[in-house]
């Protein structure tokens, strides 16, 4: 293990190099405009791959954004594993805000500063490079790997479902690995163990045929933007509960063990609300901060609008307004059921002066694997050899949707081993990551591979 982190510590800034190379595309999932971009992108990640000693590298279509794929089977004895991650990224608006170019990566106070940066091209490369690494020191690999990389998982990972029912064969594996979470603090590795799931949808509610003078109509005719308030405000009581009825049925409670291990990590309410610039916390009456986030299901606005927004006065009464709501889910809730339950209520609560029209945006389910494993456990051990400190194992609060299908078609948990840091700003302006966690990272992974072997 010596030889190979003397390797990465001589090639760090050529890592650093190529690592801003990849950063320089901007994959944007999720915009159309882009799609040229993320599939540039894509066939660099190829290029790159082949480059240092991987085979089968190529793209896959999907009907969507391409698949990355690439291998190196040559361990006939040790398990295979199959790492994903994801190259595409968020949009970066509010641009304004950023301190750099999104896609003109530069680096400051021992972080890389670029959209994308820590979620998940980052972490994603720290694999490469841990791949590549051991093959130049040790001439082989003591595993056997597969590399599954997407590009739509920032919108909602839509063709990657039937891509691995499609190929089961090409990904079949002993374990799953991902890098796409972070750690609970700076300096304090983490291990993932728990994902919530999500349901996305979009609400419009139509009145009129056209906006109308509000002089003239205000007082005979129903308000869609004040609908529209009136239905978000009947999603939660007063007490952070949701009222939709059924959502919680088959949620599954924390045990008591779960409650003590959040307990004890070192969380402090007030540096949480400072560091958000909030005064208090707002949730689900009965339980804590990281039970909340962690382990709660919850239901969010994401945006709002409809009717005037621009400077000054315009008097009307608007033709429609719209909302984007996401509700995040936990173990054995099911995104679909639980869709369903959200759009029988709302048209339940809808007035009749007014049309709905519900869209499912997109949906992924909750995860949560088992800690006890040798795959596990070996992360455990490899952190704490590359950080020199004793990991801790977390649930975490987003979603990586296509970690059920590795479950349940592949029948391999993913392992989530993070580097991310909840400074990095992820789907934020100023996205970063820390060079600290990049190049640790890349020995962690290094070594999780080696012990993989035995
Ligand atoms: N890497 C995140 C998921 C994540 C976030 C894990 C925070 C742990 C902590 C991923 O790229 C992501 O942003 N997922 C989306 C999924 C959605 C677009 C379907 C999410 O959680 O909003
Ligand atoms: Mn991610
Ligand atoms: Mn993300």
């Amino acid at each position: 293990m010596l030889k190979i982190y003397e390797y990465l510590d001589k090639h760090n800034e050529e890592h650093l190099q190529q690592l801003i190379e990849f950063l320089k595309f901007p994959s944007i999932s999720s915009k159309s405009e882009h799609n040229n971009d993320v599939r540039n992108c894509a066939n660099w990640l190829v290029e790159h791959i082949r480059s240092i000693g991987g085979e089968n590298v190529r793209l896959y279509e999907t009907g969507g954004h391409p698949v990355v794929y690439a291998d190196f089977l040559h361990s006939d004895n040790a398990p295979t594993i199959l790492v994903y991650g994801h190259y595409d990224v968020q949009p970066v608006e509010p641009f304004e805000l950023w301190n750099n170019n999104p896609f003109e990566p530069i680096v400051k106070d021992n972080k890389i500063f670029a959209r994308g940066a820590s979620d998940d091209k980052g972490q994603l490369f720290i694999h490469i490079k841990a791949f590549e690494s051991i093959l130049k020191v040790t001439g082989s690999l003591p595993i056997n790997i597969k590399f599954l990389f997407e590009g739509e998982e920032e919108a909602g990972s839509n063709h990657l479902d039937d891509f691995i029912k499609n190929n089961t064969e090409l990904l079949r594996c002993d374990s799953v690995v991902i890098s796409d979470t972070e750690w609970f603090d700076f300096g304090l590795p983490s291990i993932c163990y728990a994902l919530r799931g999500i349901a996305f949808v979009e609400v419009k509610v139509k009145g009129p045929n056209r906006d109308l003078h509000s002089g003239s109509y205000g007082g005979t005719v129903d308000n869609p933007a004040e609908v529209l308030a009136n239905i978000i405000s009947r999603l939660k009581d007063k007490y952070g509960r949701i009222t939709i009825p059924r959502f919680y049925d088959g949620v599954l409670e924390l045990t008591q063990e779960e409650k003590d291990e959040f307990a004890r990590l070192p969380f402090n309410e007030k540096k949480y609300c400072e560091s958000l610039g909030i005064r208090q916390t707002f949730g689900e009456i009965g339980f804590s901060t990281l039970e909340r986030v962690w382990a709660r299901p919850t239901l969010e606005v994401n945006g709002i609008y409809g009717g005037y927004t621009g400077e000054g006065a315009k008097t009307i009464i608007p033709a429609e307004a719209s909302a984007k709501i996401s509700m995040r889910l936990v173990p054995k809730q099911n995104a679909e059921e639980i869709t369903k339950l959200f759009v029988d209520y709302i048209r339940e609560i809808a007035p009749p002066t007014v049309a709905l029209e519900v869209k499912a945006l997109h949906g992924g389910n909750p995860v949560i694997t088992p800690i006890d494993t040798i795959w596990m456990q070996k992360a455990k051990v490899a952190l704490k050899d590359a950080f020199g400190k004793e990991p801790v194992f977390i649930r975490e609060g987003g979603s990586i949707p296509i970690c059920e299908t590795f479950q349940n078609v592949l029948g391999a948990s993913p392992v989530l081993i993070g580097f991310g840091l909840p400074t990095d700003n992820t789907h934020s302006p100023n996205e970063n990551f820390s060079l600290e966690n990049f190049f640790g990272g890349i020995k962690a992974i290094a070594n999780y591979y080696m012990l993989l072997k035995e």
